[in-house]
């Protein structure tokens, strides 16, 4: 057996509070189907955690419980500066979804998040989709992320392209002293789901906007709806193309060693998850001036939604919640400011504080 003291095995940095301090990990086998899932919970501080699937094929099981306890981690925070009464978790089912997922899996998956009695609530995540969730749901009261058809909001990205144009604007507020991308020179990296909507915002706003995506067809449909966006052919040419604001919006990691140091934009604001490659990012940003709009602030609108399907999806209310990520973007900058230290780690700071608040409540009540 494995030495839980080991300092590099998953369970003692499952219990090592420093390192995330999980509430609950549950490891889940359906034989009949080939379900092999990790539920991670990483608090339950401001209530029932909410997070989404991810089916993904992964190396090994170790990397799959590694991914889960960080993406739950992840969600701890977003939940917590999205300003939802709720904590987070997340889950991945192990495997390829284009030849494991079936709907017997589904099934099974959701008696397993069902068995929680409703301290996580599941919803869609890259590899899982609002069908999907539809036939969790047969199974699984706490399930979100559901189609229209089944009572659920739908898809999740024109909340989240209106989050992330929230946070833009707030960026541009701090920084040139009016929150509008009029006349600014905005790229976007990935003009997917999220990223297409964003360039339709922007273009409302009155900005110049650039785009590019490794996918043609994804460039001209944004292109045949509105010619006046510039193509350019790859990522690298885009940041280096006089911005003022950089919006990645397709997958993580764009903040990196090799990004940063040629960064023309002097803020950068989108919806990707994980931008910051590695911890030490966020500085070398500073360094350069870079007012950075730490990620899952500003693309916290899909959760939002996934949140507000719980008690009946109004998209009126939801969108109101959304809009607040202007002032949250705001308020992050402004402690960033009076801390010294970069936008990311007062974000964190805030969460942390939420968090915590919300503990200290629950244990006064107790006593
Ligand atoms: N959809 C949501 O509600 C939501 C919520 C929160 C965060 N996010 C994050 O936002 C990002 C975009 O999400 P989406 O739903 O629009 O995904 P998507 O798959 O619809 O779009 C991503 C786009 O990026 C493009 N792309 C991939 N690699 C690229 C590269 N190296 N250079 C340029 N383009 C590249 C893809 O071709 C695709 O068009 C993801 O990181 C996602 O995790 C999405």
């Amino acid at each position: 057996m494995t030495d839980v003291r080991q300092a590099d095995s998953v369970v003692a940095r499952l219990f090592a509070s420093e390192l995330g301090g999980h509430e609950q990990v549950v490891l889940c086998q359906d034989r009949a189907s080939g379900l092999r899932a990790v539920i991670a919970l990483h608090s339950t501080a401001l209530g029932p955690a909410l997070g989404g699937t991810r089916f993904h094929a992964y190396a090994t099981e170790d990397e799959a419980v590694e991914d889960a306890l960080n993406l739950a981690r992840g969600m701890s925070y977003k939940n917590a500066l999205a300003g939802l009464d709720h904590g987070g978790g997340k889950a991945v089912i192990i495997g390829d979804p284009d030849t494991l997922k079936s709907e017997r899996l589904l099934l099974a998956y959701g008696r397993f998040v069902a068995s929680l009695g409703g301290r996580y609530y599941t919803a869609c995540d890259v590899g899982t989709y609002v069908a999907d969730m539809d036939v969790v749901a047969r199974e699984c009261q706490w399930t979100t992320g559901r189609s229209p058809e089944q009572g659920g909001a739908g898809d999740s990205s024109v909340l989240t392209a209106f989050g992330v144009f929230q946070g833009m604007r707030a960026s541009a507020q701090a920084r040139w002293g009016e929150p509008t991308l009029r006349g600014r020179r905005v790229g976007v990296a990935g003009v997917g789901k999220v990223g297409h909507i964003l360039v339709e915002h922007l273009l409302a706003d009155g900005a110049e906007v650039l785009v590019t995506d490794v996918r043609a067809d994804a460039v001209e449909r944004v292109r045949a709806r509105y010619p006046q966006v510039t193509a350019v052919a790859d990522t690298e040419t885009l940041i280096t193309s006089n911005l003022d604001v950089y919006a990645p919006c397709a997958l993580g990691g764009a903040l990196n060693d090799a990004t940063v140091p040629v960064l023309t934009a002097s803020i950068v604001c989108g919806a990707a998850n994980n931008q910051l490659a590695h911890p030490g990012v966020e500085k070398d940003l500073a360094d350069r001036h870079v007012l950075y709009a730490p990620d899952y602030v500003v693309n916290s609108g899909g959760v939002i939604q996934v949140a507000d399907e719980i008690h009946g999806f109004d998209f009126e209310r939801a969108k109101g919640k959304a809009a607040k990520i202007f002032d949250t973007t705001l308020n992050i900058f402004a402690r960033a400011e009076a801390d010294g230290v970069p936008p990311a780690v007062a974000a964190d700071r805030l969460a942390e504080a939420r968090m915590a608040e919300a503990l200290e409540a629950r244990t006064a009540t107790r006593r």
